[in-house]
């Protein structure tokens, strides 16, 4: 098996890379100086089952792009196979048309992922769990759940006795209660509740209505991705209101658009956790950041599918 890295994710793919005791396999980059780039594979891929890691956060269009060149050089190299590993996988709020006369970005998206030849793709926490029944070849949909639960487990372990039970989970969205579900069970099913949010679509102006649930003393919100960073800000502050005094936040995803990292920073939440499916750029960490690593989650089903998969060396 050889292990490639886009240029989006080289920390992941080196990681995953150490878990499969390999070394990454070489790729050469050149960009045009009006922006165009070309790629070459350098290692011989003839009947190898090869890996491309590669997220496709800002600049998705970018990101895919290039993991579109990967692809297509390991094809025309011979490989055997190609698993596209995009740990977050951009244009998934577009799956389907929202309003008339708008283009289903992510359906466009899955046919080039298809065309250019990716047998297939490793994926985590997407927005919604019917985006794999929109492709056509194998999507193994990876969850960071279970990090989260012992990464949570942790922390309640640290707790003071008299509070180790006055926690809530917390969904910012009524879309997300199917995930507080899981984690709650995971959890041995603490106690979850749910925030009924507003969006205007225009000014991105979000408003936190309601909580349908008990707020506790430590509130710990989960979510898939955070990308401004507003749902999570105005979350907690509705929470804090309501006498949470300790609120954790897990989200699989770190887009971090905008000034996203700041307003987390300055917001009522005390500890920020996410996953490392998205490289964050060094001028977006900021203290109250902690990343978790899906290398391990990706490594396992890498391996996994060698056992299951003869043809898989
Ligand atoms: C929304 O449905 C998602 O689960 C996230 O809550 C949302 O995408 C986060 O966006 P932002 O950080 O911009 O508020």
């Amino acid at each position: 098996m050889k292990v490639f890295a886009g240029s989006a994710s080289r920390f992941l793919a080196q990681k995953v890379a150490r878990k499969l005791a390999k070394e990454l396999s070489t790729l050469e980059h050149h960009v045009f100086p009006d922006g165009e780039k070309r790629l070459r594979v350098v290692d011989k891929v003839v009947d190898e089952d090869c890996v491309v890691v590669q997220s496709t956060s800002t600049d998705a269009d970018k990101n895919y792009m290039e993991l579109f060149f990967i692809v297509d050089a390991l094809k025309r190299g011979r490989a055997k196979s190609i698993t596209a590993v995009i740990p977050y996988l951009g244009y998934q709020r577009q799956d389907h048309v929202f309003r008339t006369g708008e283009a289903a970005s992510l359906d466009v998206i899955i046919k080039i992922i298809e065309a250019v030849g990716v047998d297939k793709v490793i994926t985590f926490d997407l927005h919604s769990i019917r985006i794999p029944e929109l492709f056509h070849i194998p999507v193994a949909h990876l969850s960071a759940l279970p990090l989260f639960a012992e990464k949570i487990r942790a922390l309640r372990s640290l707790r003071d006795t008299p509070r180790a039970n006055d926690t809530v989970l917390v969904s910012p969205d009524m879309g997300g209660i199917r995930r507080i579900k899981i984690l709650s069970t995971m959890l041995g099913n603490i106690p979850y509740a749910a925030i009924e949010k507003d969006r205007d679509l225009k000014s991105g102006k979000i408003e936190a209505q309601r909580i349908h649930g008990t707020v506790k003393k430590q509130a710990i919100i989960v979510d898939d991705m955070i990308s401004t960073g507003r749902t999570i800000v105005v979350a907690a502050e509705l929470l804090n209101k309501k006498g949470a005094d300790e609120i954790i936040v897990f989200a699989t995803h770190p887009v971090f658009s905008k000034d996203a990292h700041i307003l987390l920073q300055n917001s009522k939440v005390k500890k920020v956790f996410v996953t490392d499916t998205i490289d964050i750029p060094k001028e977006k960490y900021f203290s109250k950041l902690e990343v978790l690593s899906v290398a391990e989650t990706i490594a396992e089903i890498l391996m996994h599918s060698n056992k299951n998969n003869p043809n898989i060396s």
